[in-house]
């Protein structure tokens, strides 16, 4: 069997009356592609925050890599990378300096720091590029840079939020197949929020639906599909699970932060 490296239990966040996240329960395998679908609102990122250590639970907790969310930060902090939903690194350096200050931050010994850095940017695609400036870089580029940024400590699970928000389909297919080669050559899981549907069928293991905070639906894309009756596609569990119209959930702030992610990116 599988070793879990992500078990999440009872997990919820409250803001004020109101319930994010509604006592979310599930395991993640070690080297598991698990992709967190849900329509803007559901949950997502306040879910992925939490599990960063970044935003503290109201009740419940999780272990990731055998550390606790709530009493282990630290455990948890070195086990993890994470990509934002919102842009993470800085456009007035270079891709190499860039990974150099993450490089510090992270504590990699001072003697390994060029031979990390020179891997990541490697295996991201980007040593022709390390020396430009970032602001100059395409939306597909900087996704891959944050994607070497938050890996140099060669963690165990990476998070990602969107990973591939407002980037054409061939800037798509490159951040996956660098995501893929990641896991396949150091078995890092994997754990993103997605909205795009294909993206979810062609890479997940298995994939959660959230629905106004809690876990409407869990297993392999076939799985769902299956479970619906014949004929139904992903698209069609979406709609069953997800509960509503794309668009009624949206809220000012969430509409504008994917915009203005998708602009910077794009
Ligand atoms: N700091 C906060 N204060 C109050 N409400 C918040 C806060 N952060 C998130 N929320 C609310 O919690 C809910 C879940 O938000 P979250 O950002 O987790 O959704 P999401 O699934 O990531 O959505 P999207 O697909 O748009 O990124 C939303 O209704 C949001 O308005
Ligand atoms: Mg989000």
């Amino acid at each position: 069997m599988s070793e879990i490296v992500l078990e999440i239990k009872a997990l919820t966040r409250r803001f004020g009356s109101f319930t994010a996240v509604d006592a979310l329960s599930l395991s993640v395998n070690s080297g598991e592609v698990f992709g967190l679908l849900g329509s803007n609102g559901a949950g997502k990122t306040t879910t992925i925050k939490m599990l960063t250590t970044l935003l503290p639970p109201s009740s419940g907790d999780a272990l990731v890599a055998g550390c606790s969310i709530t009493t282990q930060s630290l455990g948890v902090r070195r086990a993890i990378g994470y990509v934002p939903q919102a842009v993470s690194v800085d456009g007035s350096l270079t891709g190499y300096e860039n990974l150099l200050i993450f490089s510090k931050l992270y504590e990699i010994p001072h003697r390994e720091q060029q031979t990390r850095i020179r891997e990541a940017l490697d295996f991201m695609g980007l040593t022709a590029d390390r020396d430009r400036l970032v602001g100059q870089y395409s939306g597909g580029m900087i996704r891959r840079l944050e994607i070497a940024q938050a890996t140099l400590h060669r963690p165990r699970v990476l998070f990602l939020d969107e990973p591939t928000v407002g980037l054409d389909p061939i800037a798509r297919d490159a951040v996956w197949k660098r995501l893929i080669d990641l896991r396949s050559h150091y078995g890092t899981t994997l754990f993103f929020t997605t909205h795009y549907l294909e993206e979810a069928e062609s890479h997940c293991d298995r994939i959660a639906i959230m629905n106004r905070g809690k876990m409407a639906a869990l297993g392999t894309c076939k799985e769902l599909e299956t479970a619906l009756g014949e004929g139904h596609t992903l698209g069609d569990v979406f709609v069953h699970y997800a509960g509503r119209s794309l668009h009624s959930g949206d809220t000012f702030r969430s509409v504008a932060s994917e915009r203005a992610t998708a602009q910077r990116l794009g």
